[in-house]
């Protein structure tokens, strides 16, 4: 019992042909022209479409407290959005070890409908702290997250560079959320003593400089310790500069940005209140030069990923606590299901990427920089059977009546996208078709990720 793709126009990181796919026991067994099946197989007729490996996304925060969506439904909407695997963070809970919050986090994610991993969050160190971080691998997860961002939970510089340190001689690869703390919190009392409390200043509260600053250290930090950093949500040109310039200097940087940075914009927050709220993440929404700078330094191979950065607060109890003090409001957008279609109208037929960065920077990269590739990241024989079927020629609005996320609103409310997903694979089972999720709650894998410095050492990317 097989399943067969056929005539689709399949595409991978280098290259874009027509051909058919056999998947027979969850992986890729034979791209080849003219592959006919049995009585048994399921074949799906791909011609005229893309076939696309499914999509990684590496920065999602299913199953946050007071947050919407858990692993059913969060991986139910990323499923629809053509996502086979997400990478998860996990949310410290201080009274119990970052080992103990993992075995926690894997218990909760056992009802996805797609494969996933966890990205370990660690806002504190000590020497078991360090001591931890050199046992990560053994619970199969390759990258830890440090932030430099919030007063509460951010790390000061001695703590990153032995945080790193420790990451390093694990082989685990530290990502960062990278904007200055402590200079935001003085702007941020200097705003509220002013009253100036609408959602705009959050942004600009956060302005690019504090994110420059934090990027250029965090940067510094890896280059003294040589620990591989993955900058997770990179907003703007300011920062750009300080990143290309690291990675030029031989830095071992990753980048990453989300969505909401491309094609949204700081005046989304300069709405009226009720509306500005949903829009509040961290770092913000920035400018139209920013978003170019963005989708430049995707071309030019800087940055590496696309993440959603999904986070579903709703707006009851939630960003509406943020309508007369924008501090109020919690931070982070929802977006799982949107990144493929978005990428596709606004990257690919706007003639700012190709289909193959497409697919490189939606699943070839995330897989070999966290330890998933060539099990995952790519449609070659001996791969998973993730696979998404795309059909170019249909175009709809987004709008928060169709989507498949538990927030009560849409932050692309009434966008245009171009395609459509028909079928979504995973591990050559069909989960979702003509837009349907068909998947199974529990049927998704916890994946046991590589160490970095063994994907290095083969120099893959
Ligand atoms: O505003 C954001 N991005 N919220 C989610 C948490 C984080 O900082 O990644
Ligand atoms: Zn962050
Ligand atoms: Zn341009
Ligand atoms: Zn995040």
């Amino acid at each position: 019992m097989a399943t067969i793709i056929q005539n689709g126009i399949i595409v991978t990181a280098s290259e874009t042909f027509q051909a058919d796919i056999k998947i027979d026991n969850g992986k890729i067994n034979m791209i080849s022209n003219q592959i006919t099946g049995s009585n048994e197989d399921t074949i799906l007729d791909a011609t005229n479409k893309y076939v696309l490996p499914g999509l990684i996304d590496p920065h999602t925060h299913l199953g946050i407290k007071g947050t919407l969506d858990a692993f059913e439904t969060g991986t139910r909407a990323a499923a629809a959005g053509g996502i086979t695997t997400i990478i998860n963070y996990t949310d410290p809970d201080n009274s119990q070890t970052f080992l103990e919050d993992l075995t926690e986090w894997k218990e909760k994610a056992q009802n996805a409908l797609i494969d996933y991993g966890f990205h370990s969050i660690i806002n504190k160190c000590d020497k078991d702290v360090l001591e931890q971080i050199s046992k990560l691998p053994d619970e199969g997860v390759t990258s830890i997250k440090l932030f430099m961002a919030y007063k509460e939970n951010m790390v000061n510089d001695e703590e990153l560079y032995l945080l790193m340190k420790a990451a390093k001689k694990a082989g685990v690869v530290t990502n960062i959320h990278a904007e200055n703390g402590s200079v935001i919190d003085c702007l941020i009392e200097e705003a509220l003593s002013s009253n100036n409390t609408k959602p705009i200043y959050h942004a600009y509260t956060r302005p690019p400089a504090t994110e420059a600053e934090a990027t250029a250290r965090a940067l510094r930090i890896a280059e003294i310790t040589g620990a591989p950093a993955y900058i997770v949500h990179i907003t703007c040109e300011e920062a750009l500069k300080e990143f290309v310039r690291a990675k030029e200097k031989g830095v071992n940087a990753f980048g990453e940005t989300c969505p909401q940075y491309l094609v949204l914009n700081e005046e989304y927050l300069k709405q009226e209140e009720k509306e500005a709220v949903k829009y509040i993440c961290s770092p913000p929404l920035r400018t139209n030069k920013d978003q170019e700078a963005l989708w430049h330094n995707i071309k030019s191979g800087s940055i590496s990923t696309i993440g959603s950065d999904h986070a579903s607060h709703p707006y009851v109890n939630g960003k509406e606590n943020g309508i007369n003090n924008f501090t109020k409001a919690p931070n982070g957008l929802p977006g799982i299901e949107s990144t493929l279609l978005l990428l596709y109208k606004y990257g690919v037929c706007e003639g700012k990427i190709s289909m193959s960065k497409l697919v490189e920077i939606t699943s070839q990269n995330p897989a070999k920089i966290f330890g998933l590739y060539p099990q995952k990241g790519s449609l070659n024989v001996g791969s998973d059977g993730d696979v998404v079927i795309l059909d170019p020629n249909k175009s709809s609005i987004i709008t928060k009546a169709s989507q498949k996320q538990s927030t009560e609103y849409n932050v692309y409310e009434g966008m245009e996208v171009q395609g459509s997903i028909e079928y979504v694979l995973s591990r050559g089972k069909v989960i979702v078709k003509d837009n349907k999720v068909v998947g199974e709650p529990g049927s998704g894998k916890f994946l046991y990720r590589n160490k970095f410095t063994e994907q290095s050492q083969e120099g893959r990317l």
